[in-house]
């Protein structure tokens, strides 16, 4: 069976002007960037701070136009401020509506769509049912935990069924355990439903934990270094993978070339 393309990625530039305290000039972000992802893949985008993964992100996500280059979503070129339907996007920040309950966060795309209140009602039942957040429907984001918060951002995207889900560092502000316990919920709502998922993280056990890939970007300028596959077996255990003699040794092969992104990126 043909393998079908859902993001093609080519050649891609992205600079910004440089502040003017800093001599003005352009900050090139992100130089030559090339990447396709196949249909029900897990991408991973891992790099050092600064190279450039959330500016790759947002260009796929039509919120910025990009200097160069093309991106390509199911074939067609993307357009600055179009955003693609099928297309979700979790933050890095916490971006819920404090105002709203959690079951109004999770049901606002419903809301927005016109989905009648019988179907949206059901819908975000079963999604907090899923995120494991039962009971928690009338609360509000102030009364939850960091890891709840970021249950409820996360299913207020899934919600809305993307086929492609882009990811920005959705749990880089949570503690090691609730990030385990975040890695398990992710992969068991994925196991079953298989979307294409482009995750950017500059957390290599995170990558290993949940990605079929690993896109390794170079330190700013931001260009793909190394593409690693992940073939771990499926489904996978987010605690006991850590363990085995499989995860150690890719570990340390992929360890090895980001470290020396690490230390170009610091000695810039
Ligand atoms: N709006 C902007 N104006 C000017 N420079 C920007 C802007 N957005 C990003 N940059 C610069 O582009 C480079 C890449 O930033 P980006 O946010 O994409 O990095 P990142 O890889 O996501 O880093 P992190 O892991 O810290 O989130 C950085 O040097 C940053 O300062
Ligand atoms: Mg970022």
């Amino acid at each position: 069976m043909a393998t079908r393309c859902r993001i093609e990625i080519d050649a891609l530039r992205k600079t910004f002007a440089a502040p003017a305290h800093q001599g003005g000039g352009e900050v090139v972000a992100v130089d030559d960037a090339s990447f396709r992802i196949n249909d029900g893949e897990f991408v991973a985008l891992l790099g050092p701070s600064g190279c450039g993964k959330s500016t790759i992100l947002n260009m796929v996500a039509t919120l910025i136009a990009s200097n160069g280059g093309t991106i390509r979503v199911d074939g067609e070129p993307v357009v600055h401020g179009r955003p693609i339907r099928h297309v979700g996007y979790v933050f890095q920040k916490d971006t819920l509506f404090p105002w709203r309950t959690v079951a109004d966060n999770i049901g606002y795309s419903l809301e927005l769509a016109g989905v009648p209140t019988d179907q949206r009602r059901a819908r975000v039942e079963r999604a907090i049912h899923q995120a494991g957040l039962d009971g928690f429907g009338r609360f509000y984001p102030s009364s939850l935990s960091g890891g709840m918060r970021q249950r409820v951002s996360l299913m207020r995207t899934l919600i809305a069924e993307p086929e492609i889900l882009l990811m920005d560092e959705p749990f880089g502000a949570l503690d090691t355990h609730t990030k385990l316990d975040m890695h398990s919920v992710l992969l068991d709502l994925w196991e079953n439903t298989r979307q294409t998922v482009l995750f950017v993280t500059h957390d290599l056990g995170e990558a290993l934990t949940l990605a079929d890939r690993i896109i390794l970007m170079s330190a700013r300028p931001g260009r793909v270094k190394q593409d690693f596959r992940v073939n771990f077996p499926r489904p996978r255990n987010a605690v006991t993978l850590r363990e085995t003699p499989e995860y150690a040794e890719l570990f340390s092969k992929v360890w090895h070339s980001l470290g020396e992104e690490f230390v170009k990126g610091r000695s810039e």
